[in-house]
């Protein structure tokens, strides 16, 4: 295992378009992707680009809104009714490799790899095991980087 870029930070919100005026008109934010459900993982969600150096790509926000109450971010966010960092997504160059050493260090990886909100494989790591912080493990994205 060798720790990737920091692909993006997902934060968890009550209501996607009033978090996506606040990175709009508070914080600047000039560039949000358009929202699209993700089925698979019961949210709706867009990323907010934050800049890079010398016109390069930064590290991402993303806004992730539940569409099921009873779902990881639906029980979080009842919890945090505010909403707030949900998670941090780091990349991998290769996701099962990832996924067996985590495994031998006896971490509890949450379910087999599946396609995320980015279209390639991700899996998470319990935070009880991750200094608790629920961690998105993500395979880079083939052409970026
Ligand atoms: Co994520």
């Amino acid at each position: 295992m060798k720790l990737g870029r920091l692909n993006h930070i997902g934060v968890a919100v009550p209501d996607l378009d009033a978090a996506i005026a606040f990175y709009r008109d508070v914080l600047g934010a000039s560039d949000i992707t358009a929202p699209f459900v993700l089925e698979s993982q019961h949210v709706r969600v867009c990323f907010v680009n934050t800049p890079g150096e010398h016109g390069t790509a930064g590290t991402q926000i993303e806004l992730l809104q539940p569409t099921v109450a009873d779902s990881a971010v639906g029980k979080w966010l009842a919890k945090n009714p505010l909403g707030g960092q949900h998670h941090v997504c780091y990349e991998v160059p290769d996701i099962h490799a990832a996924k067996a050493w985590f495994e031998r260090l006896g971490k509890k990886v949450l379910g087999e790899p599946r396609i995320g909100a980015h279209g390639t494989p991700i899996f998470f790591v319990h935070p009880k095991d991750m200094g608790g912080q629920l961690t998105e493990i993500m395979e880079t994205p083939r052409g970026e980087h």
